[in-house]
């Protein structure tokens, strides 16, 4: 077999316009830190910004030169140049705002977790595909260097038949900047992991029974999960594991990928976990055996914050366009959400679920 060093080409496919109008529903950290940053790298147009707290959006409007700033949701939805509406807020009044943005006949792009309910999800979906408007879910990880270049090899046959996944976390997660998380119902999953659920489904596919783990470190005072520990189960015998832990105090942090298959390894780092909201570029090797069993690695040049928050922006401009489906439609993130939601069956029953069971 001839030796050959891949080309992997991890960025987001760009549509041919960039100039479509976006207009931002909430003007908090994600928007400022991870949103605007991304679209300006991009060269997306933002055409104004609305926050329930309107200081909010005066200020993003004037550190990121934002020419609109919208007293209320409708005022912004009412504006012909606004063709995209980008919403982040938090996921219990993300519903609304979609019911009014497919009623004004706007594409949205939602936040994750894109419902706090699965039957809000089905909706939300429902609403958009009777409107004929494309909703896609900003669920980026998709889109961090190492996950794309990650499918690229899967894709390639470099790791030939999937027999084990697995994608471990153990950092210490500054609960400050979301202390609404960290008060409520659900945390690590619903907030956290479901970027993980969601890579792990476009890597490896759907799993056939989700078993979970869950609980939280001995001094904190959540009354939710803040670590969890979970095996999917496939009918190929694909095992996969995910274990994340947010209250890791020891100095020896790390965030880790490993596919490995019936050719093949995938593994590598995901840097935005060792210092959030910072990050650093993930890292990434690769052996197959159609190459000789020998060890290549990547140089991986850009960063989940704010790099790969360009993807589903692109893949929504680029479903607009061809008239297809954004790569994280809603309809597809009904199937992240069923995982989600079995993940906390599972934890509350103590049993494997599937995730069919999750219905509206
Ligand atoms: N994709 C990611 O990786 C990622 C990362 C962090 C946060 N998030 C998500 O983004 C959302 C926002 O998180 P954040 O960290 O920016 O929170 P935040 O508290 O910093 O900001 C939320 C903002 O939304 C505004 N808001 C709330 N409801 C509103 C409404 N109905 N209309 C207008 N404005 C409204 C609030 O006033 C606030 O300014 C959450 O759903 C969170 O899960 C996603």
């Amino acid at each position: 077999m001839t030796d050959y060093f891949p080309h992997l080409d991890y960025k987001p496919e760009m549509p041919k316009r960039l100039d479509r109008g976006i207009g931002i529903v909430g003007a908090g950290g994600i928007v400022n830190y991870a949103h605007l940053p991304a679209y300006k790298k991009a060269g997306f147009r933002v055409v104004g910004v609305v926050d329930k707290q309107r200081d909010r959006a005066e200020h993003t409007a004037q550190q990121h030169a934002i020419p609109h700033v919208y007293s209320t949701v409708d005022e912004l939805l009412g504006e012909d140049d606004v063709e995209i509406v980008d919403v982040a807020v938090y996921p219990a009044e993300q519903g609304e705002i979609v019911r009014l943005a497919t009623a004004a006949g706007k594409h949205l792009l939602c936040q994750k977790p894109f419902a706090d309910e699965y039957s809000t999800a089905v909706r939300n979906v429902k609403l958009a595909e009777q409107a004929k408007v494309k909703l896609a879910v900003n669920q980026q990880m998709r889109w961090d260097a190492g996950i794309r270049c990650a499918r690229l090899l899967i894709d390639d046959g470099w790791l030939g038949t999937p027999t084990y996944g697995t994608i471990q976390v153990h950092c210490h997660t500054n609960w400050s900047l979301w202390p609404w998380i960290y008060q409520g119902k659900r945390v690590e999953i619903m907030f956290h992991s479901i970027h993980y659920i969601d890579s792990l489904r476009y890597l490896l596919g759907e799993p056939s029974w989700v078993f979970t783990s869950g609980s939280r470190g001995p001094a904190e005072s959540t009354g939710a999960e803040t670590k969890t520990v979970t095996v999917w189960d496939y009918a190929s015998g694909l095992q996969v594991v995910i274990d994340v832990c947010h209250t890791t105090w020891q100095d020896d942090r790390y965030a880790i990928f490993r596919f490995e298959g019936s050719e093949g390894v995938i593994k590598g780092t995901i840097g935005l976990m060792y210092n959030y909201p910072t990050g650093q570029p993930d890292t990434l090797e690769f052996m197959s055996k159609r190459n000789s069993q020998y060890w290549f690695s990547g140089r991986l040049d850009s960063m989940w914050i704010p790099d790969a928050f360009v993807g589903p922006m692109a893949s929504l401009m680029c479903a607009i366009e061809n008239d297809s489906e954004p790569e994280t439609s809603g309809r597809d993130n009904l199937r992240t959400l069923q995982v989600v939601f079995a993940e906390y069956r599972s934890m509350a029953e103590r049993r494997a679920v599937r995730p069919e069971e999750i219905t509206a």
